[in-house]
């Protein structure tokens, strides 16, 4: 190739081009193919925009440049596809001088950010995994805030759908988890959030807006309405609700006290997704800005009003009637936190998760109770039902059904969502009536707990404690940190992978490499929706405890969890493989 003049380097004749037809050029920038078609001359991008296939080996018909790998076609002039899922080719600049071809080898856009969100769009509404993650990686090198991302996908994905979904929850789960995530973790936390909300939303039907009332009742009607719609099952109506309640100004805190109050009406409501959902829902407005509430959380009110209550179900009326022990004991609340010895700071978390253990549900609520009366604000109420669910997975026995594992990933993620809508209530509602209905859902969530003790039955080990060796494991944060992944990479390995998350806390390395390395395990996989769950929660509920005996009995909870559910197909990772190195100027090809 010639020197460049200016931008532009020579690519050769155009009679040279003629004669070929096309011609490929190399240098320091991505292969360039240059095409003379109807009288015209083109430049292109030479790799496939679909997984890097050399296009100078395809063919062109009428203006129609056909990639010879999976037959993508791409319109020559403007690279545009008629293939959605093989994405546009970049071109780049062509001069004809003097019978020379002269290309700037640069497939820049003048706005990348506005460029990339577009992109992001395109694949969001097509259900394009390629094209998402090649939308992600262009935001994050064009410097957009992780924030900004999130919200597009966010956004997104409440417009789409008819209610809040899986996808929304997913997104918002890994947002929560970037601050703890290494950087290079970012792009697939994004890439498979986003994937997951087009995933969630492709083939659904819209959401319809609906308006506030025109008039402003005070909150406490307002809730009453809402739970009278959400007996009644009345959707639209709860909808305006709380539309009229956001209208009114209401705080976060006092919107999610209206929503969790309403959802806990109900024991434990779609197997503790309708709650789980709402704490998203409340979650992602974090993320996002509270300014977005009404585009946000009407969206859990379909499922909310819907919802099936484990007051139908027999488990929970028979041997015991635990619906309505729940009953009993909700209707105590009020005094026992009245009447609470507030004064003193109450810090006996984990005696109280121990008892929620126990196999007796009117011990169970009484030992609640106590704690109430002692002095546990809603919160630590929360904070102990969490930890004592993470035990139910920590201490998994590995000879219950495969499927018993989302059993004890349900109770975990709710207690979770418990924990986390009593912490957001009270942290910004000095009043005590607030949060007192939503503690509802630890009585619930005490009884899911309970109803699940088969599961540890007998109950698996914990390593790290007493008398467990580990000794003979790895002891470096690298030769952990690999034999953790090589334990994902097989089946079976829940044992082991609870055993090096011991030895790594045990030994003293810092939990974030810990974490780090746990995140990339799931990242990599096709993961199901709840391993998202799972990790999240796990993290959040180690931030509670820190680098302690529980704050380790969590993070071993969350590894074997992955582990029961690790190796996938990992075709994602490829998808979001593929996008990087074809943005990065990489050959896929290498034949070529
Ligand atoms: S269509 Fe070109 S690589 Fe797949």
């Amino acid at each position: 190739m010639d020197m460049p003049t200016s931008d532009f380097v020579r690519a050769g004749s155009l009679a040279e081009l003629k004669a070929k037809g096309r011609l490929v050029v190399h240098g320091r920038h991505s292969p360039i193919l240059v095409i003379y078609d109807g009288g015209r001359v083109f430049a292109l991008d030479n790799r496939c925009p679909h997984m890097g296939f050399p296009l100078d080996r395809g063919s062109v018909e009428d203006g129609i440049l056909t990639c010879h790998w999976h037959h993508g076609r791409f319109d020559l002039a403007s690279g545009c596809t008629f293939d959605l899922w093989a994405d546009d080719v970049p071109t780049c600049p062509v001069e004809v001088r003097d019978g020379e071809i002269w290309i700037k080898p640069s497939f820049g856009h003048a706005d990348p950010s506005r460029h990339w969100r577009r992109r992001l769009d395109d694949g969001l509404a097509h259900n394009l995994g390629l094209v998402i993650a090649k939308a992600v990686r262009g935001q994050l090198t064009a410097d957009v805030p992780t924030r900004e991302i999130l919200r597009q996908a966010a956004l997104f994905a409440v417009r789409n759908r008819d209610g809040w979904g899986i996808g929304a929850t997913i997104l918002t789960a890994l947002g929560n988890l970037l601050p703890a995530l290494p950087e290079e973790e970012t792009y697939l936390a994004l890439f498979n959030g986003a994937r997951r909300v087009a995933a969630d939303c492709d083939g659904e039907a819209r959401r319809r807006e609906r308006a506030p009332l025109a008039s402003r009742p005070d909150l406490s009607k307002l809730q009453r309405w809402l739970r009278h719609w959400s007996a009644v099952r009345h959707r639209e109506a709860g909808e305006r609700t709380l539309l009229t309640a956001m209208a009114s100004g209401a705080s976060p805190a006092a919107l999610a006290d209206l929503l969790f109050a309403v959802s806990t009406d109900r024991a434990f409501a779609d197997g503790g997704h309708s709650l789980d959902f709402i704490n998203k829902a409340c979650e992602c407005l974090d993320l996002i800005g509270w300014e977005h509430a009404s585009a946000v959380l009407p969206s859990v009110v379909g499922q909310m009003v819907s919802a099936r209550g484990a007051e139908e179900t027999t488990a929970w009326r028979h041997p015991v009637d635990l619906v309505a022990l729940c009953g009993q004991a909700a209707a105590e609340l009020p005094d026992l936190f009245a009447n609470s010895r507030r004064s003193e700071p109450w810090s006996h978390h984990a005696e109280l998760s121990r008892a929620l253990l126990g196999d007796d549900p009117s011990g169970i609520l009484q030992a609640l109770k106590a704690a109430v009366a002692a002095g546990a604000s809603p919160a630590d109420l929360g904070r102990s039902l969490a930890y004592a669910a993470a035990l139910r997975v920590a201490q998994f026995g590995t000879a219950n059904e495969h499927g018993d594992w989302e059993t004890a990933l349900h109770v975990f993620t709710y207690a979770n969502a418990v924990h986390q809508a009593l912490k957001r209530i009270g942290r910004a509602e000095a009043e005590q009536h607030r949060g007192i209905k939503a503690a509802r859902g630890v009585l619930h969530g005490a009884m899911a707990i309970y109803l699940a003790r088969y599961l540890n039955v007998p109950p698996a080990r914990l390593p790290g404690d007493d008398g467990s060796r580990l000794d003979d494991l790895p002891d470096t944060v690298e030769d952990i940190r690999l034999a953790l992944l090589d334990a994902f990479d097989r089946q079976r390995q829940v044992d082991r992978a609870g055993q090096l998350v011991a030895r790594h806390l045990t030994l003293g390395h810092p939990p974030d490499a810990l974490i780090g390395t746990l995140a990339h395990a799931l990242l990599r996989e096709d993961a199901g929706f709840h391993a998202y769950q799972m990790i999240e929660a796990g993290v959040r509920q180690f931030g509670e405890w820190g680098n302690t005996d529980q704050g380790r009995h969590i993070l071993i909870a969350v590894a074997r969890y992955l582990a029961a559910h690790s190796p996938t197909e990992r075709a994602a990772l490829q998808t979001a493989d593929i996008a990087q190195r074809l943005l990065r100027g990489g050959e896929l090809h290498h034949e070529t």
